[in-house]
């Protein structure tokens, strides 16, 4: 077959034209028992196409119709062994790699600013985590990928970890030394999985960071949906035979994974990777000058930057992402929440992310000149409107999250007695929920670790700035659950 064909998308097409009498699920029957007012608004071609796993559609399950054909072709576009297709997002085939190689009690080596997912796969398989301390950019206030030296010292004390796992790029689009890291981790037979989630488009351009499977790792977790053009929640898990058992990987993800596949996602990835696959490089290329001449133009602004290649030198930061534009307010004496906020309601523009200092704009093939002006413009007034405290802002003190020390394995703190305390009288206590800020979703604590008085002062100024603070049952966060304490009976 060839990158030009699409036999899971065309598939559905030809049985939706065949136009059977459906008794089978689901239940709006191509639409006729849905609500008119949906109906009318998503179409009939998408609702014709929203069916299940009978017979001549295949299943992503036990593939062996047209989602195999579907999955080799895009195993040979990502230049993987094996591809499978995940309808429950790049978290879900997170969780298969890492509960594909990680039991209870063995260990595996991550960077400490991994995605909720990772920890969640850790909570679930019992696994133990050895962190590795990610580069701090004091400058932007984020955290970058981890050095080649880290994994070598994590390697040297921790030679019996199941495996490695790497953030590749970040959010921020930076990446680390794939191949080195790979190549230290192949010498102890120990395979690399790589978090691939904003990645997809890597693999087609290369002017972009290495992909995982370029670099040689075992298995890796893709957003499509993210930057890649296809629906939101479907991705792909690339596998390279050798240190990862195939057959165990497929059954790890279809335990993880609903019986109720969506076809409309699964042909989203089918169309996404044939236009990566054919028209991949030109679009990207596009998208690189296109950005590159936006970021150009926002720090020709006053008061802010645009961080580009500049950043890059160290062995954490050791290639980027040119599509995504980290821009840094916090020299207007503004939050990038706020800056957010201002975008929304003065110019009707939304960012992907913002933080403390930063928002985060993603520039992608769906963009022209069109929108990259109608963002600079935006910029220009954001700037003239506070240069007044731009005048007045000495300069910010780039706040980061204390990390900190892990008492109890995530599981067991997770599955431990628990009592709920006072959030602001929680320092010193062993936390028994997740805290993070979603986007990114890197928890500022996990289960089992120790709050310190930093990260409850780093939680209160997210949560004063109104960023999205998320995790505990308390939405408020005005109590948090900490692992029950037994004092002695007076
Ligand atoms: C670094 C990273 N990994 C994994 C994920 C999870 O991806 P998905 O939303 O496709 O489940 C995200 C989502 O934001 C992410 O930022």
């Amino acid at each position: 077959m060839s990158q030009n064909q699409t036999p899971l998308f065309s598939g559905l097409l030809q049985h939706a034209k065949r136009n059977p009498i459906q008794f089978h699920i689901p239940g709006h029957k191509k639409g006729a028992g849905i609500d008119p007012e949906f109906r009318q608004f998503i179409g009939d071609n998408a609702l014709s196409i929203d069916l299940i796993n009978i017979g001549p559609l295949d299943d992503l399950h036990h593939p062996k119709g047209m989602i195999k054909q579907a999955q080799e072709l895009a195993a040979k576009a990502f230049g993987a062994d094996h591809t499978f297709f995940s309808v429950q997002g790049t978290s879900g085939a997170i969780m298969t790699m890492v509960m594909a190689v990680c039991g209870p009690g063995e260990k595996i080596i991550v960077p400490r600013n991994v995605h909720k997912s990772v920890m969640s796969a850790i909570v679930f398989s019992g696994a133990i985590p050895v962190f590795i301390h990610p580069e701090i950019d004091e400058k932007l206030g984020i955290s970058h990928g981890i050095t080649t030296d880290s994994v070598e010292k994590a390697l040297e004390q921790h030679p019996d970890a199941k495996a490695v796992l790497v953030i590749n790029p970040t959010y921020f689009g930076v990446s680390a030394d794939l191949k080195k890291i790979v190549e230290i981790a192949h010498s102890y037979h120990i395979p690399v999985l790589v978090d691939e989630a904003h990645g997809v488009h890597i693999h087609f351009h290369d002017e972009l960071p290495l992909s995982a499977m370029q670099a040689g790792a075992d298995m890796a977790a893709t957003s499509v949906h993210k930057l890649g053009g296809s629906m939101t929640q479907s991705s792909v898990l690339n596998v390279k035979e050798g240190l990862v058992s195939v057959k165990h990987v497929q059954s790890i993800l279809s335990m993880l994974t609903t019986t109720s596949t969506s076809y409309l996602l699964l042909a989203s990835l089918d169309v996404a990777r044939k236009q990566l696959a054919v028209k991949g490089r030109d679009l990207i290329d596009k998208t690189i000058r296109l950005a590159g001449t936006m970021r150009k133009r926002i720090n020709e602004i006053d008061h802010l930057y645009c961080a580009g290649e500049e950043i890059l030198g160290s062995k954490a930061a050791y290639d980027y992402d040119p599509m995504k534009l980290i821009i840094s307010v916090k020299d207007l004496g503004l939050t990038g929440y706020e800056v957010e906020k201002w975008l929304r309601e003065k110019h009707n523009i939304e960012v992907e992310l913002s933080d403390l200092y930063n928002i985060l704009c993603i520039v992608t093939f769906g963009d022209t000149e069109y929108e990259a002006d109608q963002l600079v413009n935006a910029l220009k007034d954001l700037s003239l409107e506070f240069e007044h405290r731009a005048a007045k802002t000495e300069p910010v003190e780039v706040l980061l999250p204390e990390i900190p020390v892990l008492a109890l394995t995530p599981r067991d703190a997770f599955y431990s007695e628990t009592e709920v305390v006072p959030f602001e009288e929680s320092a010193g206590r062993i936390i028994a929920e997740f805290v993070m800020v979603y986007p990114p979703g890197i928890p500022i604590i996990i289960p089992g670790e120790i709050m310190t008085k930093e990260n409850l002062h780093y939680i209160k100024k997210n949560l004063e700035a109104g960023l999205p603070v998320q995790g505990p049952e308390d939405d408020d966060l005005k109590t948090i659950h900490v692992i029950k304490e037994y004092k002695a009976i007076l």
